[in-house]
């Protein structure tokens, strides 16, 4: 199939950046992104096709959790565009749906362009379900934080540097960002995710805290469900 020689550069500019993470963002996180956006945008015969694939190819370069700075990783993302033969405007659509990409914690910007919204919401897709599992406990692992701690309570709202650099855990992870997803999204693909990612979720805690991981009296009685419905700010 046809590739338009631009999208091939970047890429492999992607697959360069990406390649040998271990925190959930390996190239093939966003080989799934870029697949899901392109899906949204056809399923729904909207957006620019081009624009949707090159902001998902590099949705998560300037993403401070993988560069030293939010200015260094925005910086990377410029160059990068710069050295391209696009227009003016193209290079400004894609670093605006980049930047408009993350959930910072509940900080995020509203969304006026279909375009951001295949994009965001692919990202999302790829948070939640089996792969979102796997991908919390692996950036869970990476960052050093535990699997779950009983001790911690769940935050409901906090500032984006709260999120990035306060304590948690990869259980609690899914309380603080995971599961309040499903009401975040925009295009029509929400409606499958509503029905399946809690269901996935709760079978999968219930299992967890089967096994003896969730011992303490302060998890044991207030339920998921609870968790879910909001009744409860801590286990
Ligand atoms: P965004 O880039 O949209 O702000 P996040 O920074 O929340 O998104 O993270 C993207 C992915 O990294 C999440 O979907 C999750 O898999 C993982 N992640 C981020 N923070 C945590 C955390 N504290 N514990 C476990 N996983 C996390
Ligand atoms: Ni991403």
């Amino acid at each position: 199939m046809y590739k338009h020689p631009v999208l091939l550069q970047i890429e492999l500019f992607a697959r360069a950046f990406h390649s040998g993470d271990a925190s959930g963002h390996d190239w093939h996180h966003i080989r799934r992104v870029r697949g899901l956006a392109l899906y949204i945008a056809e399923k729904e015969e909207k957006g620019d096709r081009f624009i949707i694939e090159a902001s998902a190819l590099l949705h998560d370069i300037p993403d401070v959790k993988l560069n030293a700075d939010n200015q260094k990783g925005a910086k990377k993302l410029k160059a990068f565009l710069n050295s391209l033969p696009l227009a003016e405007y193209q290079k400004e659509q894609i670093q605006n749906i980049v930047a408009s990409i993350s959930f910072k914690g509940g900080n995020e910007t509203e969304l006026l362009h279909f375009e951001a919204m295949a994009v965001r919401d692919a990202d999302r897709l790829d948070a939640i379900g089996a792969i979102g599992i796997a991908r919390a406990f692996a950036y869970g692992g990476k960052k050093g934080q535990p699997l779950y701690d009983p001790e911690l309570p769940v935050r409901k709202q906090m500032t984006e540097e709260e999120y990035r650099n306060g304590k948690t855990s990869s259980i609690h992870h899914f309380y603080e960002k995971l599961l309040l997803l499903k009401d975040r999204l925009y295009t029509e693909r929400r409606k499958n995710l509503q029905k399946n990612a809690t269901t996935l979720w709760s079978s999968f805690y219930r299992n967890f805290s089967k096994n003896g991981m969730l011992n303490d009296e302060n998890i044991s009685s207030p339920g998921t469900d609870k968790i879910l419905r909001g009744k409860s700010a801590v286990w």
